[in-house]
């Protein structure tokens, strides 16, 4: 069974003409056909992009709106073509949590739902990202916006738990141009671990699903934005952090065409132990280069084994979020152009590697290195403030030095029993459940008298209870 339907187990087929049964009866008659007849592969060619895809394990998605769902041609194409789908817009912060704490799924509820009717599998799009937040986010900073990150992650992948493939936790988090540095946003200002702690989140919350770094102008493995995404993905595998995936948006126009080196991108990065999906494959163009080009991102993909899947960034080219670059596969009249003949004939073509059913990567939870312990000076107060929901909460905890100052602080909390810790930021924490410390991480330790910080923490269960102990040190 292939790994992407393979997390869809503990939902049953629920008859002969789901797609993910048609799809298994298709790889085990490919599985047969390449052990018994030895390659007839024109016999065992797809007719359509998610069939062609899974002779060689892999799925073929394309991005969905929920409003379009009442379209018959695109709905049409959508079934008939497509195992996977990605929400468009609907999953995104300002969609999902457009009042603070208030969550509303309703419009990606639509796209999920169908999918599930449909026996196609769902990318979940996207968790944190610098774009599209509600206005109250894009008023936040500091430690408050990363609790409200913190909090939207695991609403949201605590809500749609079981149901998503892969998720995109974090979204465009790279500069452009030569620097190789982040991109400035809010998200960023809160620390440069807000990356890690996304993950994190994203894993406790929903410890099913693939978790990817998904980015643009990753293409070229030169570029220097590609780069700094290979440097974070091996710093995160090395360091235990939880990755799973890296999804190259791959969307091409005539200033920034399919590379050359597109294929050692994709390697590269599947080198380090991740997954690699293209995520919202666009192509400008026409005719024949168009097709051409498709072509090539398709190859390329079916060459490296742990590319797992393609999504194209819409179906027709009027569904296209730039629709005056016909970058897709219909016609706005959902014809096939001669880009989708040349898609689902490399589909078929090629693909002699199909992708390893790897179990989901176990990551090693982080290792807490040994605190190191100055001398005491002063006393210091601890408050919390904590944000609940049936079944978890954060807790944001605020360390005021007394009127010596602080070389260091610790902090003890009790937890009520049955209630544990799953993540912390800005602080190192002893224990997972009953009582648990603590302590300041480098730059937080020291404080003027007087002076306060801030550091969080997250878990299952109810929060904690009483005023938390600080003592200096
Ligand atoms: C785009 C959608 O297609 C548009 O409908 C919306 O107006 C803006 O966002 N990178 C991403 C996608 O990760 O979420 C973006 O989608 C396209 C660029």
């Amino acid at each position: 069974m292939n790994d992407l339907f393979a997390r869809d187990s503990g939902r049953p087929v629920t008859g002969p003409r789901t797609r993910a049964g048609w799809l298994s009866a298709a790889l085990g008659v490919a599985l047969v056909a390449t052990t018994v007849v030895v390659a007839s592969s024109s016999a065992s060619a797809g007719t359509t992009l998610a069939t062609a895809a899974g002779e060689t394990g892999r799925y073929f998605g394309t991005a969905v709106a929920a409003n379009k769902l009442s379209d018959s041609v695109y709905v049409g194409i959508l079934n008939r073509e497509f195992n996977s789908v990605t929400a468009e817009n609907e999953m995104k912060w300002d969609a999902t949590e457009p009042s603070q704490g208030q969550f509303t799924f309703a419009n990606a509820d639509r796209i999920v739902n169908h999918a599930r009717a449909n026996g196609m599998m769902v990318r979940g799009h996207a968790l944190a990202w610098h774009s599209q937040q509600p206005g109250w986010a894009q008023n936040m900073s500091g430690t408050a916006l990363r609790s409200a990150m913190v909090n939207h992650i695991t609403q949201v992948a605590s809500y749609y738990r079981g149901k998503i493939h892969s998720w995109d936790v974090v979204n465009e988090a790279f500069a452009d141009g030569s620097t190789g540095a982040r991109r400035d946003s809010n998200l960023q200002r809160t620390g440069n671990d807000w990356i890690e702690v996304a993950f994190r989140t994203a894993r406790a919350a929903d410890p099913t699903a693939k978790l990817c770094y998904n980015d643009y102008n990753t293409d070229d493995w030169t570029h220097a934005k590609t780069q700094a995404v290979y440097t974070m993905v091996r710093d995160f595998k090395t360091r235990g952090v939880p990755i799973d995936c890296v999804g190259l948006q791959s969307h091409f126009n005539p200033q920034s065409p399919v590379p050359a080196n597109y294929q050692t991108t994709l390697s590269s990065f599947a080198a380090l132990g991740v997954d690699v999906q293209i995520t919202e494959l666009d192509i400008e163009g026409s005719g024949q280069a168009q097709a051409d080009n498709y072509g090539r991102v398709v190859r390329a993909c079916l060459a490296v084994a742990r590319c797992t899947g393609i999504t194209v960034w819409g179906i027709r080219d009027t569904d296209s979020w730039r629709a005056s670059g016909t970058p897709l596969l219909f016609d706005g009249s959902g014809n096939k152009k001669p880009a989708y003949t040349s898609t689902l004939n490399a589909l078929n073509g090629g693909g002699t590697t199909p992708p390893p059913t790897t179990p989901p990567p176990t990551t090693p939870p982080p290792t807490t290195p040994p605190p190191t312990t100055p001398p005491p000076v002063g006393a210091c107060a601890a408050t919390v403030s904590l944000n609940s929901w049936t079944g978890g909460f954060v807790a944001t905890v605020r360390v005021t030095a007394g009127s010596a100052g602080l070389n260091g602080w610790t902090v003890a909390v009790a937890l009520p029993s049955g209630s544990a810790l799953t993540n912390t930021w800005s602080a190192r924490a002893s224990g997972t459940s009953g009582a648990l410390t603590f302590r300041n991480v480098d730059y937080n330790g020291q404080l003027a008298p007087g002076a306060s910080t801030e550091f969080g923490f997250q878990g299952t269960g109810t929060g904690p209870t009483g005023t938390p102990t600080c003592t200096a040190g």
